[in-house]
């Protein structure tokens, strides 16, 4: 990766390209291996906006039959993310059908605890989480994974849809950002 060039904001590449589409693949052949039999379709609902790259890659190596949906939540004020409000529902029906929510990182739960219990409402036949990048320092409720990308450190990070101030969303790669006074 030495041809990448980081700006002030940016202290060193976590992860590179090569490794992040390595484990996407890797978590595509997990879900196709485990949703193979399905009897219903797998909706795949991604928490925008950061998932939305991790979603895309993910959904072009699926072979299970499955739809798109989305669904926006306003979390983190102030770097807190206890109060989650729904900004922009999904439009599928959830019921008796397979729901695995695609969500770009973990940290406190707030938001994956929030999306669990709304979504079990609504009558699916299940609901699991695919999550690209986990912070375990920083959980306070408990979420079960089950398709995890890495694990990281207690680190802001951007890129490959994360971002700062709705910087470096678009960067291929996962940068751990300079801490901002
Ligand atoms: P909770 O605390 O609800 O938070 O698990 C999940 C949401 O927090 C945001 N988040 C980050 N966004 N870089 C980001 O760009 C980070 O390092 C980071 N840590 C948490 C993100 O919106 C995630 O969905
Ligand atoms: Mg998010």
């Amino acid at each position: 990766m030495s041809d990448i060039t980081l700006t002030d904001d940016l202290i060193r590449v976590l992860i590179d390209e090569e490794t992040i589409q390595a484990r996407v693949v890797e978590l595509a052949q997990q879900i196709n291996r485990d949703y193979a039999h399905l009897d219903s379709t797998l909706i795949l609902v991604g928490v925008l906006k950061g998932s939305f790259i991790f979603l895309a890659d993910l959904v072009r190596h699926l072979e299970v039959d499955h739809v798109v949906d989305f669904i926006a939540l306003s979390s983190y004020d102030g770097g807190q993310s206890g109060n989650v409000r729904l900004l922009m529902d999904t439009r599928e029906n959830m019921e008796d059908k397979h729901v695995l929510i695609v969500e770009d990182i973990l940290d406190s739960g707030n938001t994956l605890d929030y999306l669990m219990r709304n979504f079990r409402t609504r009558g699916p036949k299940s609901v699991r989480t695919a999550v690209l990048l986990d912070k375990p320092d920083r959980h306070i409720l408990p979420i079960d994974i089950a398709y995890l990308g890495f694990t990281i450190p207690d680190v802001w990070v951007v890129g490959y849809g994360l971002d700062y101030n709705e910087k470096y969303r678009t960067l291929p790669y996962i940068a751990e950002m300079k801490p901002q006074g």
